[in-house]
């Protein structure tokens, strides 16, 4: 109630005469008055026809985290614009989850800078989960994770924009052997230079019913169930959080005034070898496991193999060096519970995403039966 009660005050010092302290604090350099609508005082009970003073441009909206993002902002009564590149009518889904006339659909392109302004001219949050699990010859790893945050952020301070959400990954390290992740940081660096109150949120793999980590490892049942793992899968451990505990935290960081600035850690409640939890995913799944270990180059062989699919390949070599690293620990950093938010457990959620996966007859078997994954300490 209190962060409700704190954020109220945002939009009127947008709205009002701004006071010069304000525009100060929030960055060095002048900003030009922004005139907000009046649609965006916060006013109601806080319901989806309510206004909770949120006017949030939602880049990458229509990835996997999107949905579950641009549905919290709806429910709570925010305008919400959501630039795409798809056909609108393949992201109509998004359409319902706000109230009439508060989801707004247009087109951008994120070469274009002028585009980027267009679709943050009329907000005061901005949100960035643009990104890409593999390089296309039109967008490298280089272009998705630091050229295109950068021009974000640099068009959401000249703006005067005081809210950045920008989503990065736990593991992101520049001396990774993931391309991904090197670039995940590049672009963390890149981004607090251009915005340095920017809210960087750092989760670890994210699971959910639309994920890719794990209804990939599900998916190797099409192959006989035989999964590779890289020495067993026994030297690698994982702490995936939910997909809904990423979004809830994004919404409450945009709420809370004190989380400007700050870079977050989200992660599930509980780590994992990575071969106990794709065991637990088989399990679940009323799948038999068979593991086996496969040397790392002859993983990469094969990914290459998947990689040449020009459309949306199935693995790539980065992605089996990001699934192998371990997650890295951030006991320095806020996470969710600095959030306010318990973290779901992998016990907890992992019936929804792997339902799908089993036979008929196991369809509506009891989750009681499944032996939870062991959990380590390191
Ligand atoms: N999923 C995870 O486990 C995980 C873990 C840690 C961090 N993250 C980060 O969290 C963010 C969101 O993840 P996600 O899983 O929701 O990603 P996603 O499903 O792959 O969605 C990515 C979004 O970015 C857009 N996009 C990608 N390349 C673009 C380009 N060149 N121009 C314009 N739009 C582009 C996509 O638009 P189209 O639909 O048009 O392609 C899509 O809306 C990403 O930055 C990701 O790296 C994800």
């Amino acid at each position: 109630h209190s962060a409700r009660v704190t954020f109220r005050r945002v939009p009127l010092i947008l709205i009002g005469s701004c006071s010069s302290a304000v525009l100060s604090a929030a960055s060095v350099t002048t900003v030009p008055q922004r005139k907000l609508h009046h649609a965006v005082i916060p006013k109601g009970k806080g319901g989806r026809s309510s206004s909770s003073g949120i006017a949030a441009t939602v880049f990458g909206a229509t990835g996997f985290l999107g949905r579950y993002v641009v549905n919290r902002l709806g429910r709570i009564g925010s305008q919400i614009v959501l630039p795409h590149r798809c056909d609108q009518y393949d992201i109509m889904y998004l359409r319902p989850m706000g109230d009439l006339g508060q989801i707004i659909f247009m087109e951008w392109d994120a070469r274009n800078k002028e585009s980027i302004k267009r679709a943050l001219e009329h907000s005061n949050v901005v949100i960035n989960l643009v990104g890409r699990e593999w390089e296309t010859s039109n967008y490298r790893y280089e272009d998705v994770f630091v050229t295109i945050p950068q021009q974000i952020a640099k068009a959401a301070r000249a703006a005067g924009i005081t809210k950045f959400v920008h989503m990065s990954h736990l593991n992101a390290d520049i001396r990774s052997p993931s391309k991904y992740l090197r670039n995940k940081a590049v672009g963390e660096a890149a981004v607090r230079d251009e915005f340095p109150d920017a809210i960087i949120m750092k989760p670890s793999e994210i699971f959910g019913r639309e994920d890719r980590f794990f209804n990939y490892y599900a998916n190797m049942r099409w192959f006989g169930n035989a999964v590779p793992l890289i020495s067993l899968g026994k030297k690698t451990v994982k702490q995936p959080v939910h997909v809904v505990d990423v979004a809830k935290a994004i919404i409450n960081a945009v709420r809370d005034p004190d989380a400007n600035g700050k870079t977050y850690a989200l992660v599930g409640p509980n780590r994992y070898l990575l071969h106990d939890l794709v065991e637990y995913i088989y399990a679940v799944a009323h799948r038999p496991f068979v593991p086996y270990p496969l040397p790392r180059p002859l993983y990469h062989l094969a990914a290459q193999f998947f990689a040449m699919n020009p459309f949306e390949p199935w693995t790539t070599a980065d992605k089996v060096d990001r699934f192998h690293t371990t997650d890295l620990k951030y006991p320095g950093l806020p996470g969710l519970e600095d959030l306010g938010i318990t973290p779901s457990t992998v016990e907890q959620k992992a019936i929804e995403i792997l339902r799908r996966h089993r036979r008929f007859r196991y369809l509506e078997a009891d989750l009681d039966e499944t032996k939870p994954a062991k959990t380590v300490n390191y």
